[in-house]
């Protein structure tokens, strides 16, 4: 893998997963967006704007 897709995935406990890094994004729309620092993934099913995070976990029982 060379330095322009290098990326770490974190699994926050009851949260996102955070991406860190550089890596681009196929959205079921069929559009690709490039990604250089970091982004925030729904774990929990309950954002609003899926595939990110958007803060709904804290509201739900979602502790995983
Ligand atoms: S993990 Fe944050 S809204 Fe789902």
């Amino acid at each position: 893998m060379d330095n322009s897709t290098q990326f770490s995935v974190k699994v926050i406990k009851g949260g996102p997963y955070v991406v860190s890094g550089n890596f681009k994004l196929d959205l079921p729309s069929g559009e690709v967006k490039e990604y250089a620092d970091k982004t925030f993934f729904c774990r929990c099913g309950h954002s609003n704007n899926k595939p990110f995070c958007d803060g709904s976990h804290a509201k739900s029982d979602f502790d995983k």
